[in-house]
Parts: structure tokens; sequence; C-alpha cells
């Protein structure tokens, strides 16, 4: 962002700040908000200003970088239909309460009021996207007990969970589960008129509503064949109170985890910091140890990732 005054829509304003500068403004925290309202009223602008944040289908900085705030949704959509600065009070509020139900509450409440008619969210891509790394964890015979536990960790409107209902030729029991009864109610009342037909007659759906920092209320240890956590994680560690409860969610997770199942978190973290941290959380005392891997899903701005934690036997 410069000092002169320049009337640009974002692609011609963007490039400009390319050339002249380094690139349209990221801003990452409170802090930064603050710097470019100042900025912005001791130099005497009025208009509206473009900031670096665009969409696809995920929503990244103009500069490639891949810090906080780009989980932010509420940017307002003017008639022009480019992204558009609505408050700076908005944007501060969710990228500091990310991992509250109230934000996530408001979140789906507001995406299911612009439209007459249910539409999944889907956080970096859908189902298909993912299909490969989930589905072969789900050849194992089932348990003599019965059905293979899959829960989907912050389903959110998602339709991740349905999609493994539907096409699971094992019998499963889907867990969808949602720290936002909204998000809950939407699911259930949308699968509620589409009748989903799965692929084996003994497979259950069920929708949640769960704090997954307290897995241990809903599921027995050593009771879960397959945990999938598509941007739920991700969620936790840019929140403001960072990584307490991604941590806890890890632990609950491995609690609940059966010795062969395994947890599968879909993220654009970069395999350095995230590897680095599921393999510290899984040797500390008293978390069961497990095994971590990582392989590349595919390129959506950036890359994104499946993080895979087995549980290892103990022998
Ligand atoms: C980034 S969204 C991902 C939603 C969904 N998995 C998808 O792929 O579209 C994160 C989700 O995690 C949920 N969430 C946040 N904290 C949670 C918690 N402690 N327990 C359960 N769900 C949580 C939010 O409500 C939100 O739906």
């Amino acid at each position: 962002m410069g000092n002169e005054e320049i009337s640009l829509n974002m692609s011609p304003a963007q490039l400009h700040c390319r050339e002249t500068y380094k690139d349209l403004a990221t801003i990452e925290n409170t802090e930064e908000v603050n710097q470019l309202v100042n900025t912005l009223s001791s130099l005497g602008y009025k208009s509206d200003v473009w900031i670096g944040l665009f969409s696809v289908i995920d929503w990244r900085w103009s500069d490639g970088s891949s810090g906080s705030g780009s989980e932010y949704r509420k940017w307002e959509n003017l008639a022009d239909n480019e992204p558009d600065f609505a408050s700076y009070n908005q944007f501060s509020e969710l990228i500091e309460n990310v991992d509250k139900k109230a934000t996530w509450d408001r979140f789906y409440t507001e995406s299911s009021s612009s439209t007459n008619t249910f539409k999944h969210f889907e956080w970096f891509f859908g189902f298909d996207a993912v299909r490969d790394f989930i589905m072969p964890l789900l050849q194992t015979k089932p348990h003599p007990d019965g059905l293979l536990q899959v829960l989907d960790m912050g389903c959110g409107t998602s339709a991740l969970g349905p999609c493994i209902y539907r096409h699971s030729p094992l019998p499963v029991r889907v867990t969808c589960a949602d720290i936002s009864p909204i998000a809950v109610r939407l699911m259930q009342e949308h699968v509620q008129t589409k009748a989903i037909q799965p692929h084996n007659l003994s497979s259950r759906l069920e929708f949640v509503e769960l704090d997954c920092t307290q897995l241990h209320e809903h599921y027995s240890c050593s009771s879960v064949d397959l945990i999938v956590d598509k941007g739920t994680t991700d969620a936790l560690l840019r929140s403001k109170e960072r990584k307490w409860k991604a941590n806890q969610v890890l632990k609950q997770c491995l609690k609940v985890l059966r010795s062969s199942g395994s947890l599968l978190q879909f993220s654009d973290e970069d395999p350095d910091a995230r590897l680095l941290w599921l393999e510290t959380e899984a040797q500390e005392p008293g978390v069961m140890a497990a095994d971590v891997g990582v392989q590349e899903v595919g390129e959506l701005r950036g890359m994104t990732y499946c993080y895979q934690v087995t549980s290892r036997s103990i022998v």
C-alpha cells in the first residue's frame, strides 16, 4: 500500500502493488488491523481499500503467506462481486474466536440464511478429493461387536460424513460431530429430507453436538476406527488460545482410537510445523504412542496435506 491515491478494481490493484511494492496488505491480527486503520486515517483516505484476501474455493492471502486470518469469510460482497473490507471489528472478532461455539453458530446461521435451499459448506474441498485417503482405511474386517466406528470431527455442514456412510461397502457407524448446534441441526434436517441410501444396509449415520476436547464423554477408550478432521485442528491451532485446545483434541483422539485406528487431518499447514507438533504431542507421557505420516492432497493456491496419525500397537 503506498501514499498516492489511485482508484482501481481488485486485480489491477494487486498488480500495481506487486509491481510497485510487495503485494496487497495481509492482516493477521487485531494489532495489524488497527495499524491499517490508523495509517488510512492519518493519510486522510476516505475511500474503501483492497486487502490481499481472495477466494476461488479456498481463501488465501494474496502474497502467498499462510498466516492466520485467511479463514475469515464475512467480507461483504457488493454488487461488483469483489471482496470488500466490511468491518475490522468483525474481522478481529473471528480470528480471535475461531475456536468458539458462538462464532461458528453465527457462521452457519449466516451461510444458511443467504439461500433457501440447503447447501453443504466444504472447507478446502469435498469428499471426492479425499476419498482415496479415507476409503482404504475402511477395508479392515468389522469387529465382532459390529460396525466400524468413524468420526467426522468438527463436521460443520460438510458432506464428508454422509458420503462415507453412502460409499462404505463395510458396515460403518458414521458420527458427524460439531460444537455448533446450528451446523448439527442443519445437517439433521438435510439428511431427513434426502434419505441417503447406504451401500451397506447395516450402516448408520448420526449427527451430534459435541465438543471434541471432550471426546471421552461420547466414546469409550479404544473404540473408534477412523477419525477424519478437515480443517478443525487448523482452526483450533489458529485460535487465540493457540495450541491448548488442539493439544487436548489430539490427546482425546489418541485415547478413543483403537490400536489399529487412524486419525486423518486435512490441512494446509506446512509439514515442517505440523509434523513436529504431531510427533512431539504423540510422545507426551500418558498419550498413546503413534506414528505420523504425511501425503500431499493437491494444490489449492498452495499445497494441502493429509496427515495420518496411527496408534502404535504395544508389542
Ligand atoms: C474449519 S471448519 C471445518 C468444517 C468441516 N470439517 C468442513 O470440512 O467444512 C471447523 C469446524 O470445527 C468446529 N469446531 C470448532 N471447535 C470445535 C470443538 N471444540 N469441537 C467440535 N467442533 C469444533 C466448528 O464449528 C467448524 O464447523
